[in-house]
């Protein structure tokens, strides 16, 4: 019961549309009908301004960050019987789940990045810390922030492997990247082209 009520939770936590409401609050508008048609912090960015888009970075980070923490201390005292790595992992997904397939905007929500981050920050924090430096190096080189996502979603997974991190974490860090390249799909297009902006 414990394990579905978290996965429940984690899913409802996940499906927060942030972007969405922060535009529709502040601006009366759907972040939806602008830019890229994401509800993501990049789109919300070009739609609202820095502000609201480093706003909506927090929070979607914050979703993805806390549902894993409250899994692990569900864990730690005993709450769930199940492999702690593995149940981690299943809460993580649940709510990037929640974020790209949100019921409160009819199952159509954002890429995931910012929940992946927040989720894998505590999973794999040292392939986190390197794919940090090198999304803020890129910088220099593309301002062309799916390019950069994508790139840094690959180096996650090569760098836990590399690193000799569990085979979950692995697999978790190759689904997580198969998961964005997706969600993904019109940005690829888009780059293919040169169209992307
Ligand atoms: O995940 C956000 C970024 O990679 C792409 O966002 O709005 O340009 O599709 P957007």
């Amino acid at each position: 019961m414990t394990i579905f009520l978290m996965i429940l939770l984690s899913y409802l936590i996940g499906s927060i549309p942030t972007g969405y409401l922060i535009v529709k609050w502040k601006f009366g508008k759907d972040v939806r009908n602008f830019g890229s048609g994401n509800i993501g912090s990049t789109n919300v960015g070009r739609v609202a301004g820095k502000k609201y888009q480093i706003i909506t970075t927090i929070l979607d980070i914050l979703k993805g960050f806390v549902p894993v923490v409250i899994a692990d201390i569900a864990c730690r005292n005993n709450l769930i019987s199940i492999n702690k790595e593995l149940f981690l992992i299943l809460i993580a997904f649940t709510t990037i789940i929640g974020h790209n397939f949100t019921i409160f905007l009819k199952f159509k929500g954002g890429k995931g990045v910012s929940t992946t981050i927040g989720s894998f920050v505590y999973l794999v924090p040292i392939p986190m810390l390197i794919v940090a430096i090198l999304f803020f190096s890129m910088k220099l080189k593309t301002k062309v922030v799916s390019i950069r996502v994508l790139v840094c979603a690959l180096v996650l997974f090569l760098s836990t492997w590399i690193l000799g991190y569990d085979k979950a974490y692995v697999i978790a860090t190759f689904c997580a990247f198969a998961l964005i390249c997706v969600r993904h799909k019109s940005n690829i297009v888009r780059i293919i082209k040169g169209e992307e902006k």
